[in-house]
């Protein structure tokens, strides 16, 4: 099905770090799949469990216009022979609107166009149980897979090799990813969390997810304490980009053969840059995540590579 096997560790070689003995691996976690890709199967495995073990038709879930969340929903629903209903932020898009709705749409997920409005209660309590009423079989996966499931499979994210890092570097957005992350580092290590959203405190959403997901106080403040915030590596938000970011995604897949999103994982590469720039960083080993995103993301890049043309 989907193998966790070929998420490989992959020696990254820039002259500049070589120079400094900063030893750069990247996480494959991309090549797990194109559409369940990087941290999507880790944050679906044990959703799918939960759904066969408890009998249950399928799954429903919430994203955007570009979500790879319910891309990848879509896809593994569609592998394991299950039920996908995706609920979608705004009214006006249809199941042909982009690449990623008329792939979920050619996956079988049913797809529910809703307003802002009413999207903006997809963490509300009664919304929730009016959805559980509606579709009663269905197992209800919040957007980005941000629930406790989805943070116990990005646990598994460094798995037994773990080969001694000292610095990992993960890209953020609900925080599910990081959060499996810093709980499972091992002695001194540092989890650098890049987030691609504008005017988040990095500790305070991965304590408050933490804490919604029932875990102590105690436990809470020992993961967090090594956690390294990159707060200010989003290019002016969700979704934005810069040439500047766009140009130094395009140089690394010149130079190193694999394409990366400039959402999430691009944004985390420009902040491994400038942190290793301005701390002075040597003599480290240091691993980068790659949660995938390329096809989500591919809209932004292509436009990008035709003016390179
Ligand atoms: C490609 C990619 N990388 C990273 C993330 C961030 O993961 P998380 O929401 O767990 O912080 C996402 C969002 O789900 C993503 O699609």
């Amino acid at each position: 099905m989907y193998s966790e096997n070929k998420s490989i560790e992959q020696h990254i070689s820039i002259e500049s770090f070589n120079k400094r003995n900063v030893k750069l691996f990247m996480k494959r976690d991309d090549l797990i799949d194109l559409e369940v890709s990087g941290n999507k199967w880790r944050k679906l495995k044990y959703n799918v469990e939960y759904v066969h073990q408890h009998k249950l038709k399928g799954m429903l879930t919430f994203g955007g216009a570009f979500s790879n969340h319910l891309l990848a929903t879509a896809s593994a629903c569609n592998k394991f022979n299950l039920k996908a209903i995706g609920i979608v932020r705004g009214e006006e898009l249809k199941s042909d609107s982009n690449p990623v709705l008329k792939r979920c749409d050619e996956l079988g997920m049913e797809l529910v166009f809703v307003s802002r409005e009413l999207y903006g209660l997809r963490n509300d309590y009664d919304y929730k149980k009016e959805l559980k009423t509606m579709y009663p079989l269905m197992h209800v996966v919040p957007e980005g897979g941000a629930n406790y499931l989805g943070m116990i499979g990005c646990q598994e994210i460094l798995g037994g090799g773990n080969l001694g890092y000292d610095h990992i570097f993960v890209a953020m957005g609900t925080g599910t990813t990081a959060a499996g992350i810093a709980c499972s580092l091992r002695g001194n290590q540092k989890l650098h969390v890049v987030s691609a959203l504008k005017g988040i405190d990095i500790r305070n959403e991965l304590a408050n997810l933490y804490f919604s997901f029932g875990f102590s106080k105690q436990e809470i403040n020992e993961w967090i304490e090594n956690v390294v915030p990159h707060e200010d590596a989003h290019y002016g938000g969700y979704g934005k980009t810069t040439t500047d970011l766009l140009e130094k995604i395009y140089e690394f897949e010149q130079s190193q053969g694999i394409a990366i999103d400039p959402i999430y994982t691009g944004k985390v590469w420009s902040a491994i840059e400038n942190w290793i720039e301005k701390e002075n960083i040597t003599n480290s080993k240091v691993l980068m995540v790659h949660t995938g995103g390329v096809y989500g993301g591919q809209h932004i890049m292509s436009e990008y590579k035709k003016l390179k043309r």
